[in-house]
């Protein structure tokens, strides 16, 4: 009896380490994004408020300065958001990949709060366009995020909703997470992206077909800097420059501080081999939907 009980809890504490282990497994990229860190715009705007308030001239008494205060105190702060910063294209140089040595850096799984905006100013400070491939879920609360990007210049893809197999799907589930974060991203930035980069690198035909329709083309990658196992800006260097080639398609993810760590490093070693750092569209051209993409196979 007390050794089948035994037995009993050893099975069962196995599946409970299987299972946690198996969804920590898949959680690299997709779980653990979600922060419910407080937005700190609430908290700079009701500081400002408060600086504005003590700043006025002293025209009143101190009994309605001293109600002023109470008020400005349980005042919800005010609603009108904060002037958005306006972005600008970043100046790039015309690009022909016939010619020069392009590689196509690629962002997967954001945006993210804080990595993909610290990405995005690297991206700036070195004058290098890159193309992000983005989870619906991850859109929402990230919109300014999404339309810094895109006002920057860099290319947007899609990465499905929330980072399914997307074999595994049935029919109307796996259409669903092709094309709602399409119809997400239109609407914050005005354009419906027509690139698309499966969970894991997991198609199917089906998938493929739904890709036809829904006019996307899929695209791969053929160096993975493997960022989200070794979190080391070293090593993901080291992956990057080591794989690179003409017309390689390099796989990092905006949602890891050790990527974000890497990538000036990353641009600077590429661009003192030759490189030329360039979009998906710039690298591969026209890419008809259904078509799927590894690298922008060229002959060196
Ligand atoms: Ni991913």
């Amino acid at each position: 009896m007390s050794q089948n009980s035994g037995l009993r809890i050893a099975v069962l504490s196995g599946l409970l380490t299987l299972l946690v282990g198996g969804s920590l497994s898949l959680a690299y990229s997709s779980g653990a994004l979600f922060s419910s860190e407080p937005q700190s715009g609430l908290v700079a705007q009701s500081s400002l408020h408060h600086d504005d308030a003590q700043s006025q001239p002293s025209k009143v008494n101190a009994a309605e300065d001293k109600a002023q205060s109470a008020s400005s105190q349980v005042q919800t702060p005010d609603p009108a958001p904060e002037p958005e910063p306006t972005y600008t294209p970043i100046p790039v140089e015309k690009v022909d990949c016939a010619v020069q040595k392009c590689v196509a850096l690629t962002f997967d799984d954001g945006p993210h709060q804080d990595i993909t905006p610290r990405i995005l100013d690297t991206l700036r400070e070195t004058k290098t366009l890159a193309t992000f491939f983005q989870l619906g879920r991850q859109m929402e609360g990230n919109e300014a995020i999404l339309q810094r990007a895109k006002a920057e210049g860099h290319v947007l893809g899609t990465h499905t909703w929330d980072h399914p197999q997307l074999p595994l799907l049935n029919d109307g589930d796996m259409r669903w997470q092709m094309d709602a974060p399409k119809d997400q991203s239109k609407k914050i930035t005005g354009e419906q992206p027509t690139l698309i980069r499966p969970p894991y690198g997991l198609f199917n035909d089906a998938v493929i077909a739904h890709a036809a329709q829904s006019n996307d083309a899929v695209i791969m990658w053929d160096v993975d800097t493997e960022d989200w196992k070794n979190k080391d800006p070293q090593e993901t260097t080291r992956r990057a420059v080591d794989g690179a080639h003409r017309g390689a398609i390099i796989l990092l993810h905006d949602v890891h501080p050790s990527t974000a760590d890497a990538l000036p490093m990353i641009i600077q070693e590429l661009r003192a081999q030759g490189y030329t750092l360039v979009t998906i569209p710039q690298l591969l051209g026209d890419t008809p939907a259904g078509s799927i993409h590894y690298s922008g196979a060229l002959d060196e």
